[in-house]
């Protein structure tokens, strides 16, 4: 997978972005043919255990995206500038976008709109690709002051068209789309030369993007409308360990079977 060729999905075929955060789960994306992986900073909710993405680090996610590339060494991985990392200054931006470069992804992920195009616009004369994010930005969850559906109203209809163009024109190849209206998201993606991949953003955007985790039930107690949950691997999960535990306690595990003896094999 290329930039180029992600430019040329659009209108043709759908693209599939997928999360990871570690060497297993992206072996598993990488033998599914998922077209992006994602190391989104999304990595604070669902593995390190906050309740948002504002702690996570950039350390925290250089050390999973590695963890990622170890597992999926053929893949087109997306990396997120997690909170802190950009915004401040277009330097400090520059400089952890190329570190994430470094250490194994192909591209970066920023939220937000057109105060990112300086930024974005450095990136890119280093050749680092950038994937823009609007919608509802998870690391400005002060300011939205919760979980909410963005682009309801006429105001912030235009302010996401405009954004999306604007980060289009800044040199974005793609912008995902998160919690809009399914209209504006069709608006957008009619609008834009570059492909929209939504989560939570309707049927019409180029591409779809889901976390990892949600797709297999791994957090039982998340259950978002936008979402859908394609395994039960939390109580497959959990039933494997309650049998180890109870096979352990009734020794019945080991067995013969498992046990190393001299001048055995
Ligand atoms: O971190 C993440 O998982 C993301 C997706 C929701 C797009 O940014
Ligand atoms: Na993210």
């Amino acid at each position: 997978m290329t930039i180029q060729k992600i430019l040329k999905m659009k209108n043709k075929e759908k693209i599939v972005m997928v999360t990871a955060y570690d060497a297993p789960t992206a072996k598993i994306l990488e033998k599914a043919g998922v077209d992006i992986i994602l190391v989104g900073d999304s990595l604070g909710n669902n593995v390190l255990g906050y309740d948002s993405t504002i702690p996570v680090t950039l350390e925290e996610m250089i050390m999973h995206l590695q963890a990622v590339r170890r597992g999926a060494p053929n893949s087109f991985i997306v990396a997120d500038l997690p909170f802190l990392s950009y915004g401040y200054s277009i330097e400090e931006s520059v400089k952890n976008a190329g570190l994430l470069i470094k250490n194994g992804a192909n591209a970066v992920k920023i939220e937000g709109g057109a105060q990112n195009c300086e930024t974005i616009k450095k990136c890119l004369n280093i050749g680092i690709p950038v994937m823009g994010h609007l919608g509802f930005t998870p690391q400005s969850l002060n300011m939205f002051g919760g979980y909410k559906v963005q682009g309801k109203e006429e105001s912030a209809k235009k302010k996401l068209l405009d954004d999306a163009l604007t980060l289009e024109n800044c040199g974005v190849f793609s912008i995902v789309l998160e919690m809009v209206t399914e209209s504006i998201a069709k608006e957008i993606t009619e609008k834009l030369s570059i492909p929209t991949i939504g989560i939570g953003a309707g049927r019409y955007c180029d591409g779809q993007v889901l976390v990892f985790h949600d797709i297999v039930g791994l957090n039982p107690e998340f259950k978002p409308k936008f979402s859908k949950k394609y395994a039960n691997t939390f109580e497959i999960m959990l039933n494997a360990i309650e049998k180890f535990k109870t096979e352990v306690k009734e020794k019945t595990f080991p067995s013969k079977e498992n046990v190393f003896e001299e001048g055995g094999k």
